[in-house]
C-alpha cells in the first residue's frame, strides 16, 4: 500500500553536484545542488535549480557560466560542507584543500579532484518561486581516466558517484550493477509481442 505523503520536493535518488563559479571578485566557489539532472540531449543540457539567496545563484548570472563536478563517496564531508557554508564569507575550496581549476570552455571553476566535470554556458534562466531554475549547455564532460571503461566510457562503479535522500536529508553510495540498459527491457518486450500474437493453443495469431 501507498501512503500519500502529500506534495513535496522529493525524488529518489537525487544527485550530489557541486556547482561551480567565480564571483564578481573572480573568487571560485562551490555549492551542493540536489535539484538538478539533464534535461535536453541534443543540444545536451543540465539544469539546476539554487535558491536566490545563494552566492552560487549571483555568481551564474553575472558570468552567464558554471561547471557541475560529481564527487565520489570519499567526498561526503566536502560535499556536505559545501552546502552548509556560503562563499560569500568562506574561500570552500581552501577550506576543503580542494583545487579549484579553471575551465577550459567556460568561465568557471571546476574541482579537479572530482571523476566528473561538466563545463556549462548558461542558456535559460526561468524563476520558479524559491528556486531559480538555470539551464547550461554542456560544452565538456570529462572523466577520470582511471574511471573509464576500456572502450573509453564512463564507468559508474568506479564514478562511485554520491546520491541524495531528499526529506530524510542522507547520503548513499552506487549500488551495485543490475542490467545492460535497452537489452534487460528486450526480454519482456519479445515476450508480451509474442503472447499478444500467441492465441492459447499456441498458435501465432
Ligand atoms: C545535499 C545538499 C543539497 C542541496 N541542494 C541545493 C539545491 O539544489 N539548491 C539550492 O539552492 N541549495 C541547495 N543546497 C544548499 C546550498 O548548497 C547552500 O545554501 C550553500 O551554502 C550555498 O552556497 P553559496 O552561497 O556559496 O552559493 C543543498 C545543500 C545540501 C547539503
Amino acid at each position: 500500500m501507498l501512503i500519500s505523503l502529500g506534495p513535496q520536493a522529493f525524488i529518489s535518488p537525487a544527485p550530489v553536484l557541486l556547482v561551480g563559479t567565480y564571483d564578481a571578485e573572480g573568487r571560485p566557489n562551490i555549492m551542493t545542488a540536489a535539484w538538478g539532472g539533464i534535461c535536453c540531449s541534443q543540444p545536451p543540457c543540465l539544469s539546476v535549480s539554487l535558491r536566490k539567496a545563494t552566492w552560487t545563484s549571483r555568481s551564474l548570472q553575472q558570468r552567464q557560466a558554471f561547471t557541475v563536478s560529481i564527487p565520489n563517496r570519499k567526498m561526503v564531508g566536502q560535499a556536505d560542507f559545501a552546502g552548509l557554508v556560503s562563499g560569500r564569507h568562506e574561500d570552500k575550496f581552501g577550506t576543503l584543500g580542494l583545487t579549484p581549476q579553471a575551465g577550459e570552455h567556460v568561465d568557471a571553476p571546476f574541482v579537479a579532484e572530482c571523476p566528473v566535470v561538466l563545463e556549462l554556458l548558461l542558456r535559460h534562466t526561468h524563476e520558479l518561486g524559491s528556486h531559480i531554475q538555470f539551464i547550461g549547455e554542456i560544452m565538456d564532460v570529462k572523466v577520470s581516466r582511471d574511471c573509464l571503461t576500456p572502450e573509453g566510457l564512463p564507468d559508474a562503479g568506479r564514478i562511485d558517484a554520491l546520491m541524495f535522500s531528499p526529506m530524510s536529508k542522507e547520503y548513499y553510495g552506487m549500488g551495485e550493477f543490475i542490467a545492460r540498459a535497452s537489452a534487460i527491457g528486450k526480454t519482456i518486450k519479445r515476450e508480451a509481442h509474442l503472447e499478444r500474437h500467441t492465441d492459447i493453443s499456441g498458435d501465432r495469431k
